[in-house]
C-alpha cells in the first residue's frame, strides 16, 4: 500500500517539475513513506532518520519529511523532538506535498495532517515504471476499527474509487505490458462505488483484457460475499488466491478484538469458499499475545491453523499502539511467552505450508514468468495464480510477462521447482481457452 502510496507522491511532485534520484547526496527533498502498523515499523524509521543526520549536517537546506502514517500518528511532535524533521504530512495530505516542501524549503515546518472523508487521488496519475506488476489502491481508510489496530485513526474513513477511474488505469497499465494487477485497500471488500460493489469491480478489471492477473488484498471475513467468490471463479485471470486474516483462534479473543466473527463463521467461509473455487487458496494474519490471551486460546489458533492448512501467513508479536482501544487493556503477556507463542505458530506454518508443496509435485500449473531467479542466471522464477514462487530452467525464447505451463518436480517450504511443459499461446487474448 506504501508502494501505491509513493506512486501517488512522485505523480503529484513529478507534475511539479521534481524528478527523483536513487542517490540521497543528490536530494533536495528526502521523504520516508512510513507505517505505523506495530512499534518495530516505527523504530525502523528512526533508524533511518538517523542515518541522514549527517547529510543534513552538510547540507542544512535539505528538506527532510514523513509521510503516511507516522506523520499522522505522531504530528507535531515528530517536528518538535527530530530536529531533523521539516515535514510531516499524512495519507490524505499529499496533494499539498508541493505547497508544504516549498514551506519548509524557506525555514518553516510544514505540516498537512487533516484526515479526508473523501480524498481518493482518484485523478492523480500515479507515477510508475515499467514492469509486469502494478498496484492500485481502490479504497482508502477502514471502518472496522479492530481493537489492536491504529489504521483506522492513521488512515481515517473509508471512501472508494469510481469504478470507471479503476478501469481506466488497468487499460491504460495493460497496453503498457503489464500483466499483474493488484487491488488494495485496507478492507477491500467493502469497496463500494454506488450500486457497484467490489465483486463488480473485481469483474470489470477482469474484463479489461483476459491475459492480465488480477489479484487482491487484504479481506476481511464479514465481507466475503458469495457474489464475490462467484466472481473469482467465473473468471480465470481473478487470481485464485485469498488473504483472509484470521487474527486469533479463540472465540474469546476475536471477540475483544472486534474482529465480528467466530470461527466457527471463519471456518464455513473457508469451507464454501473452497467449494465454489476449487483449487483456491488462503493466506492469512495472526497476532500472538494480545492482551489477556491464555495458554489454552493459543492452542486454538495453532487448531485453526491445522485446520484451514493456509499456503501462507504473516505472523507477528502483538504491539500496543497508542489510541487504540486494546492499548487501554493492559498488555499482560510477557515479551518471551509472545515470543515463544509467535514461534511455535511459525513452526507449524513452514511444516504446513512444506507439505502442502510437497503435494504438489507432479502437478502442471500455468506461471507468469517474472524474469531470472535471484540465485542464478540459468534459471527463471514465475509465480502461479495461487501465488506460490515456481522456479525452472531458463531457456532462449521466454521472456518475462510469458504465460508458461511448468511440471512441478521439487519443493520447499517457501519454493516450487520445475520443468518447462509448454509455452501458453494467447487466444484472442483470452488464457482461458487455452489454459
Ligand atoms: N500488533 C500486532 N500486529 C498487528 N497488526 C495490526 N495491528 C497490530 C498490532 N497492534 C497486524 C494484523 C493485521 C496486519 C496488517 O498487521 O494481523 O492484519
Ligand atoms: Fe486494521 Fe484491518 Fe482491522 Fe481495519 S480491518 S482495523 S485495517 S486490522
Amino acid at each position: 500500500m506504501n508502494v501505491a502510496d509513493t506512486e501517488i507522491v512522485l505523480g503529484i511532485l513529478n507534475n511539479k517539475g521534481y524528478s527523483q534520484t536513487n542517490n540521497a547526496d543528490e536530494a533536495d527533498v528526502v521523504l520516508f513513506n512510513t507505517c505505523s502498523i506495530r512499534e518495530n515499523a516505527e523504530q525502523r524509521i528512526y533508524g533511518r532518520l538517523g542515518n541522514f543526520k549527517n547529510l543534513k549536517a552538510l547540507k542544512p537546506d535539505l528538506v527532510v519529511g514523513i509521510l503516511g502514517c507516522m506523520a499522522e500518528r505522531l504530528r507535531k511532535d515528530l517536528v518538535e523532538q527530530k530536529s531533523i524533521v521539516d515535514l510531516v504530512v499524512g495519507p490524505d495530505e499529499y496533494r499539498r506535498l508541493p505547497e508544504l516542501i516549498d514551506v519548509a524549503y524557506n525555514g518553516d515546518k510544514g505540516i498537512g495532517v487533516k484526515l479526508s472523508r473523501t480524498e481518493t487521488y482518484d485523478d492523480i496519475i500515479p507515477h510508475r515504471e515499467d514492469g509486469l506488476s502494478a498496484w492500485i489502491s481502490v479504497m482508502r481508510g477502514c471502518d472496522k476499527f479492530c481493537t489492536f489496530c491504529v489504521v483506522p485513526f492513521t488512515r481515517g474513513r473509508e471512501r472508494s474509487r469510481a469504478l470507471s477511474s479503476v478501469v481506466d488505469e488497468i487499460c491504460e497499465l495493460s497496453e503498457r505490458g503489464f500483466k499483474e494487477i493488484s487491488l488494495l485497500g485496507q478492507n477491500v471488500n467493502s469497496y463500494k462505488d454506488g450500486d457497484k460493489d467490489f465483486a463488480d469491480l473485481l469483474a470489470a478489471s477482469a474484463e479489461v483484457n483476459r491475459s492480465v492477473r488480477i489479484r487482491f488484498t487484504t479481506s476481511h471475513p464479514q465481507d466475503l460475499s458469495d457474489k464475490l467468490l462467484y466472481t473469482i471463479a467465473e473468471h480465470s485471470n481473478i487470481c485464485n488466491y485469498i488473504h483472509l486474516p484470521v487474527q486469533s483462534g479463540s472465540d474469546r479473543i476475536l471477540k475483544l478484538m472486534n474482529r465480528t466473527y467466530t470461527i466457527g463463521h471463519y471456518l464455513k467461509l473457508i469451507e464454501k469458499a473452497r467449494k465454489i473455487i476449487p483449487g483456491v487458496s488462503f493466506s492469512t494474519d495472526i497476532i500472538s499475545g494480545f492482551p489477556t490471551e491464555t495458554f489454552e486460546d493459543h492452542i486454538m489458533t495453532l487448531d485453526v491453523m491445522r485446520q484451514v492448512r493456509y499456503d501462507g501467513a504473516y505472523m507477528f508479536k502483538y504491539s500496543p499502539r497508542e489510541g487504540t482501544k486494546a492499548y487501554a487493556m493492559k498488555d499482560d503477556v510477557a515479551e518471551e511467552t509472545k515470543s515463544k507463542r509467535l514461534q511455535e505458530i511459525i513452526d507449524i506454518q513452514q511444516q504446513i505450508s512444506y507439505e502442502i508443496n510437497q503435494e504438489l509435485i507432479g502437478t502442471e500449473d500455468i506461471v507468469l514468468v517474472e524474469g531470472v531467479s535471484r540465485k542464478s542466471n540459468d534459471f527463471l522464477a514465475g509465480r502461479t495464480d495461487t501465488n506460490k514462487v515456481v522456479i525452472f530452467p531458463n531457456q532462449d525464447g521466454i521472456e518475462a510477462g510469458d504465460y508458461l505451463k511448468i511440471k512441478i518436480k521439487r519443493a520447499t517450504q517457501a519454493t516450487l521447482f520445475g520443468e518447462l511443459v509448454k509455452a501458453v499461446k494467447l487466444n484472442n487474448n483470452n488464457l482461458a481457452l487455452i489454459a
